[in-house]
């Protein structure tokens, strides 16, 4: 039987992990597939998504930069796609027609829950950054309860723009850093790209208690500079979103082969090769 192909699009593309962990979740049920990372020039995403799919491509992941084109392109948005404005994942329906989902929120959620312990029921939450990366985790962290939801970001009027939007949802506020004043929060979740340029964002520390929890979306040397900033002020826990990135795969992974695969497994595997580099 031929192999049924997959990949994920992005640019840039080269340190992907999607190939190994799709590779690791298929070989824990036997499933023959190929699954590939694939560079894509900027303006050839729509004609390259058309190609795979035309050829016989059952499922893609998307990557940045394309995950709003990929929602564009998409014949039909899940709800969790149309809340978040993007789709993280391309799948070949039945009827042929392609169907666009996201599981960032889902994999930010089982991450913080599922891996961590981190509950966020009845807690402060403070989210930085409103750009593709707050907007895709904000619904399903609302329909978690937590007590107080903050945005902030450098840019307010992104913020205030990205609250009003969730606002039917549940409960939110947003702002500026400045908003924060004297404020504490239980969980702060970074959300940004100052990472990558390796910046933290310029937030005031009383913000953290000993009690507090810091997340960083991103995993790598994009998240170092927020972990040591939350380390060096005593944050109670610091994590990357290395097991965001591998929950929000096995979402993919249940929604093209109906399978659930261990992630526990694949996310030491991949925190022991990155050590070992
Ligand atoms: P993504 O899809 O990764 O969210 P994006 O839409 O470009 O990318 O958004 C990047 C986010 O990181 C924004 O919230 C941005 O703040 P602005 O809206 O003010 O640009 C934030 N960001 C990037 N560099 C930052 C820095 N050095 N300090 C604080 N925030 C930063």
């Amino acid at each position: 039987m031929e192999k049924a192909q997959y990949a994920v699009f992005g640019n840039p593309i080269k340190h992907s992990k999607s190939p190994v962990i799709h590779t690791l979740f298929a070989q824990q049920y036997a499933q023959q597939i190929e699954y590939r990372a694939t560079r894509v020039e900027l303006d050839d995403f729509v004609l390259m998504t058309k190609r795979f799919f035309d050829g016989g491509g059952a499922g893609l992941n998307i990557t940045v930069p394309f995950k709003h084109e990929a929602f564009n392109i998409a014949h039909r948005n899940s709800e969790r796609s149309l809340l978040a404005g993007a789709a993280n994942v391309l799948t070949r329906a039945d009827d042929g027609l392609i169907d666009g989902d996201n599981t960032d929120g889902i994999g930010l959620i089982r991450d913080l829950i599922c891996n961590l312990g981190w509950a966020v029921q009845g807690l402060r939450v403070l989210l930085i950054g409103a750009g593709g990366a707050a907007r895709g985790v904000l619904e399903p962290l609302l329909q978690e309860r937590p007590r107080e939801l903050l945005v902030v970001n450098r840019t307010a009027a992104r913020a205030a723009e990205l609250v009003a939007e969730f606002a039917d949802i549940g409960s939110l506020e947003g702002g500026a850093f400045d908003v924060i004043g004297s404020r504490q929060f239980d969980l702060i979740i970074n959300a940004t790209s100052a990472g990558l340029s390796g910046a933290v964002p310029e937030l005031p520390s009383s913000m953290l208690t000993r009690r507090s929890r810091c997340y960083d979306m991103v995993y790598g040397a994009a998240a170092a500079p927020f972990m040591r900033w939350a380390a060096d002020h005593d944050a109670l826990a610091v994590s990357d979103g290395l097991g965001m990135l591998v929950e929000q795969a096995a979402e993919s992974f249940y929604l093209w082969r109906q399978l659930r695969p261990d992630t526990r497994s694949v996310i030491d595997h991949l925190r022991e090769s990155m050590e070992a580099v």
